[in-house]
């Protein structure tokens, strides 16, 4: 298979709520935290090589937690979205939202709009962040990504968690007990390191011996 000159980048960004109880801090301060930890991420993303970051903030499934939780990552995205356009788009990042948006809040749907309105002229890197999103349901409305190169996710858990099903087909995958609000340009980089020492076959054979 012919090397790709794009790299596609996926997160499932996990651990925001155990970082912040291991603290004695309430949940929100993880998530506070996480979206710190994005700033960082998305910032030194181009550097590293990724000309596509898809970042997972949200599934479909995390309706299911309380009320109130629910509501500040609501907020909290709302609020992010408002105060990082101008340094996205001074950046070059062109950012999108995937996922449904009919169940999300109006003031959030707008500031979807207005950040991706914002950012639109973006050539640096592709930024997307799902929210409310399920690699399922976006398989049956044929919703879908470039393949993802390399998926990383931190909090020690080893799933996918309904994330780019169709796009992962042949991600290398790289897991980290790291919980989401630690996770930095080291981490990155590591990641990076192995993935580039991993032979990607496709199906054919390694490619020391495919002559
Ligand atoms: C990831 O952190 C962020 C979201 C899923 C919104 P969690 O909130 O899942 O944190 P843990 O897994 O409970 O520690
Ligand atoms: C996956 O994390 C979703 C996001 C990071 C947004 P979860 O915390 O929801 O996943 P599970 O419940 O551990 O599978
Ligand atoms: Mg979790």
């Amino acid at each position: 298979m012919k090397q790709s000159t794009s790299f596609h980048v996926a997160i499932v960004m996990d651990g925001n709520g155990r970082w912040a109880t291991r603290r004695g801090l309430p949940r929100a301060a993880g998530h506070r935290a996480g979206a710190e930890a994005v700033r960082r991420v998305v910032r030194i993303a181009p550097g590293c090589g990724i000309t596509a970051l898809t970042l997972y903030a949200f599934s479909s499934d995390n309706w299911t937690r309380p009320a109130a939780e629910v509501s500040t990552l609501m907020r909290l995205f709302a609020r992010h979205l408002r105060t990082e356009t101008a340094e996205l788009a001074a950046q070059g990042v062109k950012l999108t939202v995937i996922g449904r948006r009919d169940r999300l809040p109006h003031s959030l749907v707008t500031a979807i709009a207005a950040a991706e309105h914002g950012t639109a002229g973006g050539t640096r890197l592709d930024l997307r962040i799902a929210v409310d999103y399920s690699g399922r349901a976006a398989i049956r409305a044929g919703d879908l990504l470039p393949d993802v190169d390399l998926l990383i996710r931190t909090g020690g858990e080893q799933r996918l968690s309904d994330f780019l099903l169709w796009e992962c087909a042949y991600a290398e995958l790289w897991f980290t007990e790291r919980m989401w609000p630690d996770f930095g340009a080291a981490h990155l980089a590591a990641a990076i390191h192995e993935f580039h020492s991993r032979d990607r076959r496709f199906g054919g054979l390694p490619t020391r011996e495919a002559v």
